[in-house]
C-alpha cells in the first residue's frame, strides 16, 4: 500500500506516479530493508588482488564518464573520457577524501586509460576539495562539469561533538564550471575554463543544512554528488544528488517503518532517527544548466540508512530505476546490508512509488568474504557498471588498498529484477546509447 506523505499526493495516489513537482517522496522502509540479502544474481565476482594501478601516483576512486546530453557516451574524435576523484598517494588512503580533486582520463578503446591530470585550476574551484559529480557535453561542444564543493574537513580539528556523539563537519554544495574540449594525437584537452559557480545549497526544509546537522546530525551530512539527467520520456532535465532530510522530513513516519501489521510488532531503536538519507532532485530551468528549482526528494531512507550516495537513473521504456550506493556502516540500528549498489524501481514517471529491486534492493553487492573489495558503482544507461577497487583482503585477512578502476560489470534490468550477467575488464567502458536504449 502506498502511504502518501502529504495531502497533495493523496489526491493522485491512485495513479502510483506523480508529477515531478508533487510533494511525494517514496520511502525505503525498515520492513523493506530487512529483506536486504546477498543473492547469486547480485553478488559481484571476487576481484583478483593482482590488479594494476591506472594512475600509480594518485589514489583513484569515484568515477564517471563524459556523457552527451541524452545520456549516451561522448565521443570526442574517437576518444572516450572519464573523470574520477584523485588524491596524491603521499596522502594515506584514508586521508584521500580530505584532499580530493577531480582528474581526467581518456581512452581510444575504452580499456587502456591515460591519466591526464586535474583539468581545472584548483585555486579557482569552489570548496577546499572537490567531491563527486557528473559531466555532460552539450550540443555546442561545451563540457558542463558538475561537482561537489566541500569545505575543509580538518578545519578546527575536523570533528565536533553534538548530542549524537562525534561527527565530521564538511559543508557540501553543488557546483559547476564549463570547458571547451578538443582532442588530437596527444590526447584530450579541456581549455577555456569557465567561472566556478554554486548551483544549489541545502534549503533546511527538505534537505539538511550544516547548521541543522551540527545540532542533531550523525556521522557526516550529505548534500553532494550532482548527477545530470535528461528524462527520455519527457525531455525535462534534472540534477539529482545525495541529501539528508531537513526539518520537514526528519521524523520517522509510518511509511519509513512499514505496513500496519509490521509497525504493530516492530520496535524502532531510538537512535535510528539520526539516519536520515535522501535522494534530492532539482529541475533544470535553463539550457546552460545554471538555474535550478529545488524539489522534494525522490526517495528517503529516514530511520533506515544514513547515506544514499551518488544517486543516478537508468530508464527502460516507462520503467525507472533509481540507483544509489550505500555502506554497511550507514544502516540504522537494527538493520544491516553490504556495501553495494542499491536499486529502486517504479513505473510511469521519475517521481514514483519506488520499491527495492529484486525484493532485496541490491543490484551489486560485494561478496561476503570480501565485504569491502569495491565501492562507488555507477551504472551507465545500458547497464555497464563501473566502480573502484576499495579495500579487498588477502587470504590472511590483510587489507590491500585499491585506488584504481575495478573490473566493469554488465547488469541486465528487466522489470523489477536485475542480474549481473558479465564481468568485463578493469575500467572498461563500451560506447552506450541514450537513456532507454543500448547500442548493439
Ligand atoms: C562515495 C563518496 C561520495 C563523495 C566522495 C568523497 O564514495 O562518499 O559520496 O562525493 O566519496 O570522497
Amino acid at each position: 500500500a502506498i502511504l502518501a506523505s502529504s495531502l497533495t499526493s493523496i489526491s493522485v495516489a491512485a495513479s502510483s506516479n506523480w508529477s515531478i513537482e508533487d510533494d511525494y517522496t517514496a520511502s525505503w522502509s525498515r520492513q523493506q530493508a530487512e529483506k536486504v540479502a546477498l543473492t547469486e544474481e547480485t553478488t559481484a565476482p571476487i576481484i583478483d588482488l593482482d590488479f594494476e594501478d591506472v594512475a600509480p601516483d594518485v589514489w583513484v576512486w569515484d568515477t564517471w564518464p563524459l556523457q552527451n546530453r541524452d545520456g549516451s557516451l561522448a565521443n570526442v574524435k574517437g576518444y572516450r573520457i572519464a573523470f574520477a576523484l584523485v588524491a596524491p598517494r603521499t596522502y594515506t588512503w584514508h586521508d584521500r577524501h580530505t584532499e580530493a580533486r577531480i582528474g581526467m582520463f581518456y581512452s581510444k578503446n575504452g580499456k587502456d586509460w591515460t591519466y591526464a591530470g586535474i583539468p581545472y585550476d584548483y585555486d579557482n574551484a569552489l570548496g577546499h576539495m572537490q567531491w563527486a559529480g557528473s559531466a555532460m557535453l552539450d550540443e555546442k561542444g561545451k563540457v558542463h562539469f558538475f561537482y561537489t564543493a566541500t569545505s575543509d574537513m580538518n578545519a578546527n580539528g575536523g570533528k565536533e561533538f553534538n548530542q549524537d556523539g562525534w561527527v565530521q563537519r564538511a559543508e557540501q554544495r553543488l557546483a559547476k564550471t564549463t570547458f571547451d574540449i578538443s582532442a588530437d594525437k596527444n590526447g584530450v584537452h579541456l581549455t577555456n575554463e569557465g567561472d566556478h559557480q554554486i548551483l544549489l545549497e541545502a534549503d533546511g526544509h527538505h534537505y539538511e543544512t550544516i547548521e541543522q546537522f551540527q545540532e542533531h546530525g550523525n556521522i557526516i551530512t550529505g548534500f553532494r554528488d550532482p548527477f545530470f539527467f535528461k528524462d527520455p520520456n519527457t525531455g525535462e532535465e534534472y540534477i539529482i544528488w545525495e541529501g539528508q532530510a531537513g526539518t520537514n522530513r526528519n521524523d520517522i513516519k509510518p511509511e519509513n517503518i512499514g505496513d500496519k501489521e509490521y509497525r504493530e510488532s516492530h520496535n524502532v531503536p531510538d537512535h535510528a532517527k539520526f539516519y536520515n538519507g535522501n535522494i534530492g532532485i532539482a529541475k533544470v530551468l535553463d539550457n546552460d544548466v545554471t538555474k535550478l528549482e529545488i524539489l522534494p526528494p525522490l526517495l528517503e531512507s529516514v530511520g533506515v540508512n544514513h547515506q544514499l550516495e551518488r544517486p543516478h537513473v537508468v530508464v527502460k521504456d516507462d520503467t525507472y530505476y533509481l540507483l544509489t550506493i550505500s555502506h554497511e556502516f550507514t544502516f540504522a540500528p537494527g538493520l544491516t546490508g553490504p556495501d553495494g549498489l542499491y536499486g529502486f524501481v517504479g513505473e510511469g514517471s521519475l517521481r514514483t512509488d519506488y520499491k527495492p529491486v529484486n525484493g532485496t534492493g541490491l543490484v551489486v553487492a560485494n561478496p561476503a568474504e570480501k565485504p569491502f573489495q569495491a565501492y562507488s558503482w555507477w551504472a551507465a544507461p545500458d547497464g555497464q557498471v563501473i566502480s573502484f577497487i576499495n579495500e579487498p583482503v588477502d587470504e590472511n585477512g590483510q587489507v590491500k588498498f585499491g585506488g584504481t578502476f575495478a573490473p566493469t560489470l554488465k547488469v541486465s534490468f528487466d522489470g523489477d529484477k536485475t542480474k549481473i550477467v558479465k564481468e568485463m575488464q578493469a575500467g572498461e567502458i563500451k560506447p552506450f546509447g541514450p537513456y532507454g536504449r543500448s547500442l548493439k
